[in-house]
């Protein structure tokens, strides 16, 4: 089944007590993707991303990734290998500048070529202008991160996921908490992201109008169940959808 896909998830459960938030999810993505997973609050989504990306073990399932089975590997093996995510909730150092956040987050990834090479130090400040640049950090590259608005933070995370090289970016809500043009800003750059470097990206949201104006798929989770998968028209129109999930909003 791997071949022709980046991701290829396999009957994925996780339970919590007793509650089933994944519910033999089987997911697969192609190189180059943007797509998106939406449902309610409590769907399942992070708990998706948390099972794919190693910080939650699944109770049944695979995933695999570029073609390795990544099911049973730590969260930072798998991200060591090209899959990286952002938090809906913020996993940046507040009492850090942003410069030195996304700084640390480089070396961390190149930790293995500054043993060898102590160029690396140079090369890490070079990498973390761009990656600041890049993201439309650059201005606040002095500011304690813990200190930003909710859209710079956001970016941060961005700019921290980013720091890996991912080969797949899973972006959980990148645009909560911001501005109608720190949401569009946000996503022209996810899109860039996705057409100029060849980033598959994954993310979810719950803003329709993200939704529909960027993802050029749609899968749809409910009570942790996998209910429809395809082109966003198609998928708006699914009566199961409409009746479980979209409704009243689109
Ligand atoms: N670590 C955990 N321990 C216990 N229950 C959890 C845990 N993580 C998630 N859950 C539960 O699993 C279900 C799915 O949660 P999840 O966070 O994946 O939903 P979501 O689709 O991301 O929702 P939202 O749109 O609000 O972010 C929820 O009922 C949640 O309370
Ligand atoms: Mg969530």
């Amino acid at each position: 089944m791997n071949g022709d896909y980046i991701l290829a998830v396999e009957g994925l459960c996780k339970a919590f007590g007793g509650l089933q938030a994944t519910s033999e999810v089987t997911y697969s993505m192609r190189p180059g993707e943007l797509s998106a997973i939406i449902g309610p609050n409590g769907a399942g989504k992070s708990t998706f991303f948390n099972l794919i990306t190693g910080f939650h073990r699944p109770d049944k399932g695979k995933v695999l990734f570029k073609g390795a089975d990544v099911t049973s590997w730590s969260s930072y093996r798998i991200a060591r290998f090209g899959m990286s995510r952002a938090f809906q909730v913020s996993n940046i150092y507040p009492m850090l500048t942003t410069y030195q956040n996304v700084r640390q987050a480089i070396l961390v990834q190149q930790r293995r070529t500054m043993d060898l090479f102590r160029r690396a130090e140079h090369l890490a400040r070079k990498e973390t202008t761009e990656l600041l640049e890049v993201t439309g950090l650059g201005e606040h590259h002095q500011e304690m991160a813990g200190t930003m608005s909710q859209g710079d933070k956001k970016r941060l995370e961005l700019a921290l996921a980013l720091a890996i090289k991912p080969d797949l970016l899973l972006l959980d809500e990148p645009t909560a908490g911001m501005s109608v043009e720190e949401t569009h800003e946000t996503m022209e750059l996810v899109a860039r992201l996705n057409r100029e470097m060849g980033v598959t990206i994954l993310f979810t949201e719950h803003d329709m109008s993200v939704v529909f104006g960027y993802a050029r798929r749609l899968t749809v989770l409910h009570q942790g169940a996998l209910i429809a998968d395809g082109a966003p028209q198609d998928v708006r129109a699914d009566e199961e959808v409409q009746r479980v999930y979209l409704g009243e909003e689109v």
